[in-house]
């Protein structure tokens, strides 16, 4: 472990031991035990971490457990409940991960229930309930719980990895919407809690029983559909393996780009995806024109030209495809207008299309085929660099020769031919 690192977690290590030593204030009987029943009514409950693939962020669908606590109780209790949750939510993990995320527990919710205390200091008197700042004090506690853990795994991550990437902090900061989606519940079980105490509680948790699934609706949904999606891109393996293997080389080269590109990790993921399914209009051309090893005839070769139109019409309705028809449909066009099937001129075609454009055109120059072997990559860069500005953006095209470079050397006498046509064999 870096050293940069470990001076990390043991800062909020003992952040979160003088924390809790600092704000301790005597036992509280009625205190211990309603956190003893928070904590029972969450085992209950049978806490999980939601992870919400289409962001990659994991969110707690215990949260609204926790409200009731930042509200009500001590701060220092609040903060012994969050950590005692922790324990048991992330029991099996290695001891210093556990202990990172009993401390950014601890501490979110230490911070929110003080804020909290200071604004509602005689919560437990008569504070009117059903009034709009208690509600949006509790909707902006939430949130500002969530994004303090976010912030704190954001720092270790990028302690991790020694970098710190802005964009993926920027993600990050617009992924805390997801606290939106359990703080009504919480509201709910705040709302139980002041009438009925641990009762109210009780009940809340049996009526989430029933509404886990519908809040795990997603994750499952999201599961299938790559079950799915992965069962159709196995099918066009078997009856079309030219063109998967050009989508899987397509999807190297894209990935290189992107990253180099230095595009969010959840647009290069996009984009990875994309390659996938780029070529999908194929599955309606005759596989003798695909591989035909000579010249097309002029019929042929505007059966070929409509595979983005057709792939367009194939998918355009299906939820899942939604975020790759800019590519799927533009990836033939051109940058001054003379490409294909719209005749889309620069900015106009998708920024997504515009990089498959020049990944897609420079596969289809090196990869080898049966019949003839493709270009060296030095010749297919000239190819690319003389198409700059016309066929292709000039800007990516610049991107993409310093990726090659940096990946391959000046004269890219580091790429290794073999390598790349076998990276589709799995
Ligand atoms: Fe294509």
């Amino acid at each position: 472990m870096k050293l940069n690192l470990k001076l990390y977690l043991a800062g909020i290590y003992s952040l979160f031991l003088s924390m809790l030593f600092l704000i301790w204030n005597g036992i509280d009987i009625k205190q211990i035990v309603e956190m003893i029943g928070f904590v029972f009514l969450m085992v209950l409950f049978n806490s999980e971490i939601v992870r919400d693939l289409q962001s990659n962020v994991y969110f707690l669908i215990v949260l609204p457990f926790f409200m009731p606590a930042i509200v009500y109780l001590d701060p220092f209790y609040a903060m012994v409940f969050m950590s005692v949750s922790a324990i048991i939510i992330f029991h099996k993990l290695i001891w210093y991960k556990k202990l990172f995320n009993i401390s950014i527990f601890g501490i979110g919710i230490l911070v929110s229930s003080l804020i909290f205390q200071y604004l509602y200091p005689d919560i437990n008197g008569n504070v009117p309930i059903f009034n709009s700042g208690f509600f949006l004090a509790i909707v902006l506690l939430a949130y500002l719980n969530t994004l303090l853990n976010n912030v704190f795994i954001f720092i270790v991550v990028s302690l991790e990895k020694g970098k710190f990437d802005v964009n993926n902090f920027i993600s990050l900061i617009s992924s805390t919407k997801s606290a939106f989606i359990t703080v009504f519940l919480g509201l709910i079980n705040v709302i139980l809690f002041y009438y009925l105490n641990l009762i109210g509680v009780a009940i809340f948790t049996f009526l989430v029983y029933f509404i886990k699934p519908a809040l795990q609706y997603r994750q499952i949904f999201d599961n299938e559909l790559s079950t799915y999606t992965n069962f159709v891109l196995h099918v066009l393996k078997q009856m079309d393996p030219i063109t998967h293997t050009h989508s899987e080389r397509v999807k190297f080269w894209t990935v290189l780009l992107a990253t180099k590109m230095e595009l969010p990790q959840s647009e290069i993921r996009q984009l990875s995806q994309a390659a996938s399914w780029h070529d999908i209009g194929k599955i309606e051309v005759p596989i003798e024109i695909i591989d035909k090893p000579w010249k097309l005839t002029q019929e042929e070769y505007e059966i070929i030209k409509s595979h983005p139109e057709r792939g367009y019409q194939l998918v355009k309705d299906m939820h899942f495809f939604k975020k790759f028809l800019p590519v799927i449909r533009h990836h033939h066009e051109k940058y001054d207008g003379t490409g294909y099937p719209l005749g889309l001129k620069g900015e106009q075609i998708p920024l997504h299309a515009r990089i498959m454009a020049i990944t897609d055109a420079f596969d289809a120059m090196t990869a080898d085929r049966s019949y003839r072997m493709g270009m060296s990559m030095k010749d297919a860069v000239d190819e690319l660099l003389r198409y700059s500005g016309t066929q292709f953006d000039a800007k990516i095209v610049s991107i993409f020769v310093e990726a090659l470079q940096d990946e391959y050397g000046e004269n890219y006498e580091k790429f290794d031919k073999k390598i790349l046509m076998n990276l589709n064999v799995s």
